[in-house]
Order: C-alpha cells, then sequence, then structure tokens
C-alpha cells in the first residue's frame, strides 16, 4: 500500500498546530504566564521553546520524514544493532530503578525498570515502544476531559450553565463528575470523534478536518476577545495577564516555562515522528516547525485575551485547569452584561473541544500508525483495535473521577505505588490523576530525553543536518546552508543543552530540585 502524504505544507502545519494547540495552551499557559510576571515570563518562555522545543521537534521531524514510518518502526530502522549506548542507558535506568524500589516508591521503580529493560532487549527500538505507550496512555485520559468539553459544550448552548455564583457552578461542576455512566458516555463520545476524524487517513481526514477547525479556532478566539476586551474593567486582566512584572521571576519560572514548552508542542511521544513521516520530501523541515511554534504560541496568547478580561471585568480570581475552564468561565459568562451567556458559554466550549479533538487526533493516529505500518492492519481496523484497547482504559479514568471508591482494589494498589496529588478539582489520587501524573512527568520527559540523545549520539547529527536541509530550498538554505555556525550551535543544542535541561526539567518536578 502506497504510504499518504500532506498536501503540502498548510496541511502539515494546521495538522501539527493542531495537535500542539490543545488544553494545555487554555488552561495552563495564560495562568502560569500571569502568576509568573506576565511579559517577563513570555520573553522566557519563547526563549525556552528556541532552547529546547525546536531542536527537539526538528529531531522528530527528521527521524520521522527520514524513516517514513511510525514512531516504532522508526526507531527499529534508525538503531544500530551493536549500540553500545543504549544498553548503558538501560542499565542506568536499572540502577534507578533499584533506587526508588529501595526508597519506597516502587510503582516509579516498575516505569524505570520497564524502560531499562526494554532498552537492554530492544536497543534503541525500545524508545518508539515506550512513545507509543505514553503516546496511547495519554489518549485514554485526555478523552475524559475532551468528552467533558463536549458535555459542557452542549449544556452551554441548552443554557443550562447559567450560574449566579461560582459556588453554584463549583457544585454543579462536582455532580456532573460525579456520574460514572455520564462520563464514560462522555469520554466514548470524544474518542469516537477522534476516530470518525482518523477515519478518513491522513489527508482526507486529519488534513482536511485541521484546515477547517483550525481557521474556525482562530475566528472563534478573536471573537471572544473582542467580547471580553469591551467589558469595563477588562484592562485589569490584560494586566494580570501581560503586564512584564521581572521581580516574579524566579528558577521556579524558567523550570515551569521548560516543561510547559515541551508539553505544548506536544513534544516527546512520537506525535511529531509520526506526522513528520508523511512530510514530502520536498518540504522545509525548519520552515514547518517554525510554523508550528508560532501558531501554538500564538494560540496561547489569545487564549489567554480571551479568557482573563472577562474573569477580570466580572470580578473572578484566576485559576487554571478544570476549575478555571469548568467553574470561573461558565460563571462568568453568565454574569456579563447583556445577557448572552448561553452563546458565550457554547461559543467557548466549541473552542475548547476543537483544541481537545485535534490533540486527541494526533494521539489517536500514533497508534493508527503502528498498526498499519508495523501489524500491516488497513486503517479501518487500526481504528478499531485502537478504540477497543485504549477506551477502556479511559474508562477507568472515568469512573476514577466520577467514585474512585468503587474501585477498591485498584485505589489501593494506586496508592502504594505511586503518591500522586490531587489533579485541581477531581478526587486526590485517582486512577485519572495518576495515569496523568506519570505520563507527563515521567514517561514524556524520558522519551524526549532518549530521542535527543538517540539523534545526537546514536543515529548521527550529521545525517541529522543533511535531513534538515533536504527539499528546503528556501532562506533556512539560503540563510544557513553554508554556515557552519548554525549547524555547530544546533548539534550542539541537541546533544548537550536539551538532554541536559530536559534532566533538570524532571529533577524538578519529581521534587529533587
Ligand atoms: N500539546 C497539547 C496541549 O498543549 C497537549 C498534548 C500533549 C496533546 C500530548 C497531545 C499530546 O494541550
Amino acid at each position: 500500500m502506497k504510504r499518504e502524504h500532506w498536501s503540502g505544507r498548510v496541511g502539515f502545519v494546521l495538522a501539527a498546530a493542531g495537535s500542539a494547540i490543545g488544553l494545555g495552551n487554555i488552561w495552563k499557559f495564560p495562568f502560569i504566564t500571569g502568576v509568573n510576571g506576565g511579559g517577563a515570563f513570555v520573553l522566557i518562555y519563547l526563549g525556552c521553546i528556541l532552547l529546547l522545543g525546536l531542536p527537539v521537534m526538528l529531531c522528530e521531524l527528521a527521524v520521522g520524514r527520514r524513516t517514513g514510518c511510525d514512531v516504532y518502526g522508526a526507531f527499529q530502522k534508525l538503531k544500530n544493532p551493536d549500540s553500545k549506548l543504549a544498553p548503558a542507558l538501560g542499565w542506568m535506568l536499572l540502577g534507578a530503578a533499584a533506587a526508588l524500589g529501595v526508597s519506597g516508591a516502587w510503582g516509579y521503580s516498575v516505569v524505570a525498570a520497564a524502560a531499562g529493560g526494554l532498552l537492554l532487549r530492544f536497543g534503541f527500538g525500545a524508545v518508539g515502544m515506550v512513545c507509543v505507550g505514553a503516546g496511547l496512555a495519554i489518549l485514554s485520559y485526555y478523552a475524559v476531559v475532551g468528552g467533558w468539553a463536549l458535555a459542557y459544550l452542549w449544556r452551554g448552548f441548552a443554557g443550562a450553565l447559567e450560574y449566579n455564583s461560582l459556588d453554584g457552578a463549583k457544585a454543579a461542576f462536582a455532580v456532573f463528575i460525579e456520574q460514572p455512566g455520564l462520563m464514560i458516555g462522555c469520554q466514548l463520545g470524544f474518542m469516537g470523534l477522534c476516530a470518525a476524524v482518523v477515519w478518513g487517513g491522513v489527508r482526507n481526514g486529519i488534513e482536511r478536518w485541521s484546515k477547517i477547525l483550525m481557521p474556525l479556532l482562530l475566528v472563534l478566539l478573536l471573537a471572544a476577545i473582542a467580547r471580553g476586551l469591551t467589558l469595563p474593567g477588562a484592562w485589569k486582566g490584560v494586566e494580570f495577564f501581560l503586564k512584564p512584572d521581572f521581580s516574579k521571576l524566579n528558577a521556579g519560572s524558567i523550570l515551569e516555562a521548560l516543561g510547559h514548552s515541551f508539553f505544548t508542542l506536544s513534544l516527546g511521544m512520537g506525535i511529531t515522528i509520526t506526522y513528520g513521516s508523511y512530510l514530502k520530501k520536498n518540504q522545509s523541515l525548519a520552515g514547518a516547525s517554525l510554523w508550528v511554534i508560532f501558531l501554538d504560541t500564538a494560540a496561547a496568547i489569545l487564549a489567554g485575551l480571551a479568557i482573563f478580561p472577562a474573569v477580570f471585568a466580572m470580578g473572578f480570581d484566576p485559576t487554571s485547569g478544570p476549575s478555571l475552564l469548568f467553574e470561573v468561565l461558565p460563571a462568568t459568562f453568565h454574569r456579563m452584561p447583556g445577557g448572552g451567556g448561553w452563546f458565550w458559554s457554547g461559543l467557548f466550549f466549541v473552542m475548547l473541544s476543537i483544541a481537545a479533538l485535534t490533540s486527541g487526533v494526533s494521539l489517536f493516529q500514533i497508534g493508527v500508525a503502528v498498526l498499519e505500518d508495523h501489524f500491516k492492519l488497513s486503517r479501518h481496523r487500526a481504528i478499531v483495535v485502537v478504540l477497543a484497547v485504549v477506551s477502556p482504559v479511559g474508562m477507568l479514568s472515568a469512573v476514577s473521577i466520577a467514585n474512585w471508591n468503587a474501585l477498591e482494589a485498584l485505589q489501593t494498589l494506586v496508592k502504594s505505588a505511586f503518591h500522586v496529588q490531587c489533579a485541581a478539582g477531581t478526587n486526590a489520587s485517582s486512577f485519572f490523576s495518576m495515569i496523568d501524573f506519570v505520563c507527563s512527568n515521567w514517561m514524556l520527559p524520558l522519551t524526549g530525553l532518549l530521542t535527543a540523545i538517540f539523534v545526537g549520539w546514536e543515529w548521527g547529527i550529521r545525517k541529522f543536518d543533511r535531513e534538515l536541509l533536504q527539499g528546503d530550498t528556501g532562506w533556512f538554505r539560503h540563510r544557513f546552508g553554508d554556515w557552519p555556525g548554525m549547524f555547530r550551535t544546533l548539534n550542539f543544542l541537541v546533544r548537550v543543552v536539551s538532554p541536559a535541561v530536559i534532566v533538570l526539567v524532571f529533577l524538578r518536578t519529581v521534587g529533587v530540585l
């Protein structure tokens, strides 16, 4: 079967931006920017994107396009069977697993031991496996939140989100997430939508829908900004969000920016490798990545401008996560003068659903690509298999939020394995919070780190450089093609800076720093 390709640069950029622009842009970026010094933090964030996000993104794109296969196959194809590095890293992970086990954190010990064991057994091919596992695990709980967005979209337009106070909105959200059947239904609905988009294939499904949904998202964002900014008192929100305050910046903000830059660009789980594998050889990787980065950052800033002016104008306090989206915002929209709260709520949840859907689709496609390329399944069969594997895990997340006590055996296991903090607005240390915590804070840094090390030290930095210039006839080759300084800088970033920085961020999230 002939492999599909994006129709051109616009198709790829919009699909990749669709993956990058997700819940993180809407519920996390605006808030961490606000509390870390506004515009000052945006500068730091842009620096982090260039220092960490861009190099790792280029690595993933180069690996994807070079091999033209799914993330598992990509690492298999490029790995060196006699690698000394893979076993060395494998033993290091096993050592870490032992240390973690001794310290009593046996859940993490199992994660590290599994990764180490796979590296010893499969060499760098293991990275691809961990990527697929992480991607599908993330999809399982991303679908739960995506399902909430769909349900709130419906409720918004139906006029069911008219809360007179924040407490009312909070109580309603608590009742909402405590219904196991409803939670499962929402999650399945979201998975079904992802499947429907992927059903059409790369070009007729993912690309076509991204080309419709991403421009729509922009228009809706602009409409929401226009409404928010014209409210009396809106300026306080803009000030909170963007006014530079360098005194609020500290080492913690820098690490926060680094961690977020990685997550927001959907790096470290093979999405960019998978999407890159559908790129034609005559496209510029550098140009495409800069576009994706630009769109992702622009969407995050626009989201902040759509949210905080309205929140401040209506006299609420800024928050982040589910409590911002599902509690503060409905209350804000309802309080807006001139009525039409139902309309703005509905509109906002359309945006949220679009953002979540295009990200969910990219996670879905990781699994589909592996099943198509490696197991030679037809696309439609592959979709059914992904649904059948991922949905049940998602149901565990859904039920664990609704009624964690219903899953008693699992609860005991999770409690003893991971001492997980509760995610805002959800049950303390539920299966949902655990899988989110383990994926975002352990698996992503791990796969990202191994990808950068693989490209920098194993596959070969020269091949990476060559792949970057391949197909580039534009400004990148023109400006930098003959300038070794550019490649020296980029290679240094890939080989040394990115791995070091990922380790730093990791140590901070696990509380060592
Ligand atoms: N990049 C997405 C966001 O900002 C998050 C995401 C991560 C999406 C991983 C898909 C996969 O929300």
